[in-house]
């Protein structure tokens, strides 16, 4: 790779089961020979449970040579077993955000899962139960990391790595009734006040692959069902090319 670009590869939802097997060892070898950083959005797994984070870490060996970040998704939670599975992929090598940034030649990058409860209109409000309010509660927390992380980002560039998405245009082609189930507009503000680049996110696997933010910054829905149907031709991965602005070694 050249000095002057870096590209990141991106991909989510690749649900590794116990059940099925799952062959994304090809992915990842052609991510590893095409791009300098891989971002996984979350949905590791389908059930959150370590024998499926372990033979994802062992498919994900032939990447080693490259950074992979990842961040978790909600089927990652759903046996209650998110520290083990947070600590396999770490001992596997890859660097999982909750809320924090690693840096990649001048490239920071902020992760956060997110969560629901809707757009614009649409959004919900923590009003009357207290179950709303705690939901709501939940969307707000999410929000607030990615607002923290990425003020912590002094890199000259800033990528946000999410599961849940922080707009509607890429979530429509899903039924409108799950909308609010998909993402939340909350984490929309942050990307704005910190300038980020680019942004990317999972979850949504019949949405749109990409859209754009209020103010303008691309938003790419990487959910693996996604990527499959706009890149029916070639392997399931989205590449964005950056310019590199760190300061020359040599
Ligand atoms: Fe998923
Ligand atoms: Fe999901």
């Amino acid at each position: 790779m050249g000095d002057q670009i870096i590209r990141i590869g991106a991909v989510a939802d690749i649900h590794y089961s116990r059940d099925k097997e799952t062959r994304l060892k090809p992915l990842f070898e052609h991510a590893a020979r095409s791009v300098d950083i891989l971002l996984l959005g979350g949905d590791l797994t389908d059930y959150g449970m370590p024998e499926e984070v372990d033979s994802l870490v062992r498919d994900l060996k032939v990447a080693a040579d490259i950074p992979i970040i990842a961040v978790l998704g909600n089927h990652d939670f759903e046996s209650g077993r998110e520290q083990e599975v947070m600590a396999i992929l770490r001992a596997g090598g890859v660097r999982v955000l909750d809320g924090d940034t690693c840096e990649v030649r001048g490239i920071g990058i902020a992760g956060v899962k997110g969560f629901g409860g809707g757009f614009a209109r649409g959004t919900l409000e923590p009003w009357g139960e207290a179950g709303v309010k705690r939901f709501v509660q939940e969307a707000v927390d999410e929000a607030m990391k990615l607002e923290r992380a990425l003020a912590r980002i002094t890199a000259p560039t800033r990528i946000a790595l999410l599961h849940y998405a922080p707009i509607r245009d890429t979530v429509v082609g899903e039924p409108e009734e799950i909308f609010g189930f998909l993402g939340s507009g909350r984490l929309e503000e942050p990307l704005h006040r910190y300038g980020v680049t680019a942004v990317f996110h999972g979850h949504a696997h019949k949405g749109a692959p990409e859209g754009k933010t209020s103010g303008g910054i691309p938003v790419y829905n990487v959910a693996l069902p996604v990527l499959r149907r706009i890149e029916a031709q070639g392997p399931p991965l989205r590449i964005l090319e950056l310019p590199v602005y760190e300061s020359p070694t040599r």
